[in-house]
Parts: structure tokens; C-alpha cells; sequence
């Protein structure tokens, strides 16, 4: 097992939003796949394949016209490599401009269900219907295929929606076979991947964790590590696969800088004390708000409880004598640094990977750098984490101290604290938890007035804020029941004193972000 390769098919990001669908997809069949910066060269390609056994090719879709005069383009030698190829959307354009078929400017886009009548079901369209439901987004469309190529599938709009390359495992589709409207969509991967590609389904969760304890072992040798624990998933999946690696000579650190919800620390040493995990608990309350004293700029903030964190990071890995520094790093924030070239910041993500730490560690240890979040979950749950960590919705990494509006004092820490909890409770209880990517109170800097029995009441403005979401980029505000939110703000009115007024944030993101600040 140690030293197998696992099958791997290759996803060239042409810039497409479905990109990372693509390779979920494709895992979900467990076999691996990698996503690559679309003009990866031949001699990339080697150097992943000394780790990895490279079966095929996939062309993701984009947003970019292959008329375009900076329209993105592979390596032509990539089709040389004797892999399978699948072009899907712009790769289905590109792959037909490319051999010299008939590409024409669309005036306006397709998108949105199409019908498209197999005339072939061959290869990657092998064993479908001779009508599909398939899912369209573009504007270019195929006219012609090239020479060497045979038309396999059409549209109403669409006279080439399927190619093949008549001698080689070359494949185009218009269509997304990736999304779920498309009804076979499944199918579609399911056959290129093995009927196509000969891949074998061997990246299984059981398999990657045997993987990963393996490797930080291998990296970490005699050495000592430590690890900051949050509590969130991806540092807990990290820690229990370190600590199943390295036992006495792993120190996980917690920090509590006192901008934690309700019981969260007690709760995250329990869990960790029964792994029987070497863990030091920091109670850094003090200082954190001394430092954030007069402190009102959200970045600021930011950049203070980072900063600060990392300094009671430091002093502990320099108490243990740690040389190996490990992360829970997982694949989309090493995808969205490294390739993703011009996005902008919005905000300082507070996490040790975004922050100088100015000790010199002789490593920095990612066990799960190749895993998606969803996979994470699996082998939390493989691993034995309680569902309150599995299930748990994103955290802050400054907690607490980001849903205070403006200064933080511990007065408003502690009322955004219980306002937390009342929301919390409430979501929970209401069975609709798993609709909402997260649900939460913010202290606004805001007072109104109010009359609490007879007597007029000036208190804080409390925001309720309910998301639903699929990966946190973009967020839609939950259409929550009126009696739970009746619920919510008659609590955190009746129990909380100091609040007067609960309102509801009813904005999308964008154009605003999840967090308030
Ligand atoms: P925004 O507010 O940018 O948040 O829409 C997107 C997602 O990221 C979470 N978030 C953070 N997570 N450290 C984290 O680990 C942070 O500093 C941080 N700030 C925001 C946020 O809760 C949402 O899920």
C-alpha cells in the first residue's frame, strides 16, 4: 500500500466554475484526480507522474471565447502523450479549433437543459439513452469536426455536441456532464474514467488515511511536531492523523483567546484528552483583549489576533522543542494560492498557513493537502471524531472577537457569546440545522431604544445572520420561518439585558461577505 500509486486523472483548469466539480466527480468514483493550471507542460506532467499514475486528461469548461485573442490553450504536446483526452465545453471547443474543425462565435449563449440525440453511444457515451437530458453553458459552437474526428451526439443548437477522434481515445463534449441536471452525467465520467482510461478505483478513504499517517511519519522521522487545534475539522482530522503517526511526539496547542462560543474549549479538550492526544490548552484571554484595547478597524483586528496567536504559538513550540510544524491545510486553499493567479483579497483569513511565523521549522507538514472537504468529513467520521465536530458549521479563526461590531470588550464578547447560543439552540432544535451553512448572532456597535416591561429600554442591536451555501464563495441568506426568528429574538431580548432590538440580515454574497466583518 505504502508505495502504490493511485490511477489519476489530470483536470486543466481553463478557469471554469464547474472545475473543481469535475474532480469531485471523478473522486467520488475513488480514483484520484488533480487539478493542474490548464498550460501544464509534458515535463510537469512526468514529475506528478513519478507519484502518481496519470491515466487521462480532462479540458475543463471556461469562461473564455477560443476566438478570444488571449483565449487559453493547452500544450499541444499533451495530446501526444498517448492519454485519453476529454474535452468538456471550452476543452469540446478548443480540442475541435485545435484539428482544424468549425468553431463559430455564438450570438448569444446556450444555457440552461438541452435534449441531445446520441447517434453514437460509444466510449465515453457508452450505454446511454439515444435521448439525454445534458445540461448547456456556452456561446461557441461546434459546426464541423475535423478531419480525423466522428461526430457522436447533437442538439437542436448543436450540430456537433459529442466528438471523437476517429482512431484515438480523444472525446468532446458541449454539455456539463459534471452538474446534476445532467441526468447521465454520472455515466458520462463513470465511462471515460473506466471504460476510457482503464482506471482502477483505488483511492479509498481507508487507503488515503493508511497514506497520509505514512507520510507525516516518513517526513517526521525522530523529529517532534506541533499542530494548532481549533476545534474545526480540517485542524482536528489533522491532528488525529498526526498524533496516529508521531503518539507522544506531536503537541497539539489550543488557544483560547477567549473569543470562543459557549463550552467550546471544555468541549474541545474532552474530545482530544479521549484520543489520549498530547494537548496544551493556552488561556490567552487576557491578553488578546489587552492587545485589542481602542482596536476598531475590522482588518486591524484581524491582523492583531493573528499576530498575537501566533506569538503563544511560538512560545509553546519553542517550549516542546518542535521542529515540524504540521497544518490541516486542505486542497482548495492550496489550489486558490497557487493557481489561482489574479483573485483578490477580500479579507485576512486568520489561519497559521496566511501568517508569518517567524520560527524556523524544519518542515511544514500538510497530511491533508490533496483532500476536499467533504472527503475530510469522511475520514473524520472513519477516524472517530463525534458528529459535532464532523457536522460542525466554519468558525472564524478570530471567533467571536469578528461578530463584535467595533471595539471588543469582554462585555460584548459575552453577549455576542449568549446571543450565539440562543441562535444556535433554536436552529437545532427547529430540525433545519443541515439547510444552513451557518447560522450565528453579530453584536452590532449599534443601541436603539426599546421598552422592556414599562420602562424604556436603550439597548444593543443584535443581527441574526442564517446562510445557505455550498462552498462559503457565494451565499445566499436563508428564507428562515418567521417562528423560529420569533423565537430567536424574544430569547435574546428576554435573556440578554443589555440587547433592546434583534433584526435579520437579509443580504446575499456577494455583495456582501458571510461574516460582518
Ligand atoms: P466571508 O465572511 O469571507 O467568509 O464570506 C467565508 C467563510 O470563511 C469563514 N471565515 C473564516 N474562516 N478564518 C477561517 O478559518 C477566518 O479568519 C475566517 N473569516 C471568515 C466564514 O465563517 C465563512 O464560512
Amino acid at each position: 500500500m505504502k508505495n502504490m500509486k493511485y490511477d489519476t486523472i489530470l483536470v486543466l483548469d481553463f478557469g471554469g466554475q464547474y472545475c473543481h466539480l469535475i474532480g469531485r466527480r471523478v473522486r467520488e468514483n475513488n480514483v484520484y484526480s488533480e487539478i493542474v493550471p490548464y498550460d501544464i507542460e509534458p515535463d510537469e506532467i512526468k514529475v506528478l507522474g513519478e507519484k502518481l499514475n496519470i491515466k487521462g486528461i480532462i479540458l475543463s469548461g471556461g469562461p473564455a471565447s477560443v476566438f478570444d485573442d488571449h483565449a487559453p490553450k493547452p500544450d499541444m504536446r499533451i495530446f501526444d502523450l498517448g492519454l485519453p483526452v476529454l474535452g468538456l465545453c471550452y476543452g469540446h471547443q478548443l480540442i475541435a479549433k485545435i484539428f482544424g474543425g468549425e468553431v463559430k462565435r455564438a450570438e448569444c449563449r446556450e444555457y440552461g437543459p438541452a435534449y441531445a440525440i446520441i447517434e453514437k453511444p460509444v466510449g465515453v457515451l457508452e450505454g446511454l439513452n439515444r435521448k439525454e437530458r445534458v445540461w448547456m453553458s456556452h456561446s461557441d459552437t461546434v459546426f464541423s469536426v475535423p478531419s480525423d474526428f466522428e461526430i457522436l451526439a447533437f442538439t437542436k443548437n448543436c450540430p456537433v455536441a459529442a466528438f471523437k477522434h476517429k482512431t484515438k481515445p480523444i472525446y468532446g463534449l458541449q454539455w456539463h456532464p459534471e452538474v446534476a441536471h445532467t441526468i447521465n452525467g454520472t455515466k458520462m465520467i463513470h465511462n471515460f474514467i473506466f471504460k476510457v482510461c482503464g482506471c482502477s478505483a483505488n483511492w479509498k478513504m481507508e487507503n488515503v488515511i493508511e497514506r497520509m499517517v505514512n507520510e507525516v511519519k516518513s517526513e517526521v522521522g525522530d523529529g517532534k511536531a506541533i499542530i494548532a487545534l481549533s476545534g474545526g475539522i480540517d485542524s482536528s482530522v489533522a491532528t488525529l492523523i498526526a498524533a496516529k503517526a508521531l503518539g507522544g511526539k506531536l503537541t497539539a496547542v489550543f488557544v483560547d483567546h477567549g473569543f470562543m462560543r459557549e463550552k467550546e474549549p471544555e468541549f474541545v479538550k474532552n474530545t482530544f484528552e479521549k484520543f489520549g492526544i498530547n494537548l496544551v490548552v493556552v488561556n490567552a484571554q487576557d491578553r488578546f483583549l489587552e492587545k485589542l484595547k481602542g482596536i476598531k478597524d475590522p482588518e486591524a483586528k484581524r491582523k492583531v489576533i493573528g499576530e498575537e496567536f501566533i506569538h503563544v504559538f511560538e512560545e509553546i513550540a519553542e517550549r516542546v522543542g518542535a521542529e515540524y510544524l504540521i497544518q490541516g491545510t486542505i486542497y482548495p486553499d492550496r489550489i486558490e494560492s497557487g493557481f489561482r493567479r489574479f483573485s483578490d483579497k477580500i479579507k485576512t483569513h486568520h489561519n497559521v498557513a496566511g501568517l508569518p511565523i517567524r520560527m524556523k521549522f524544519k518542515k511544514i507538514v500538510e497530511p491533508l493537502r490533496d483532500l476536499y472537504k467533504d472527503e475530510v468529513r469522511k475520514v473524520a467520521q472513519l477516524l472517530g471524531l463525534p458528529e459535532e465536530i464532523v457536522h460542525r458549521q466554519p468558525f472564524p479563526g478570530p471567533g467571536l472577537a469578528v461578530r463584535v461590531i467595533g471595539e471588543v470588550t469582554r462585555e460584548k464578547v459575552d453577549i455576542a457569546r449568549k446571543a450565539d447560543e440562543i441562535v444556535r439552540e433554536e436552529i437545532e432544535k427547529s430540525g433545519l440545522k443541515d439547510r444552513f451553512w451557518q447560522y450565528f448572532a453579530v453584536l452590532t456597535d449599534t443601541k436603539a431604544t426599546g421598552v422592556k416591561g414599562d420602562a424604556r429600554a436603550y439597548g444593543y442591536v443584535v443581527a441574526v445572520r442564517v446562510v445557505e451555501s455550498r462552498e462559503a464563495m457565494t451565499a445566499s441568506f436563508a428564507k428562515v420561518p418567521f417562528k423560529i426568528l420569533e423565537r430567536i429574538s424574544t430569547r435574546i431580548t428576554s435573556e440578554i439585558p443589555q440587547v433592546a432590538r434583534v433584526v435579520y440580515d437579509i443580504t446575499h454574497k456577494p455583495p456582501a461577505t458571510i461574516e460582518w466583518e
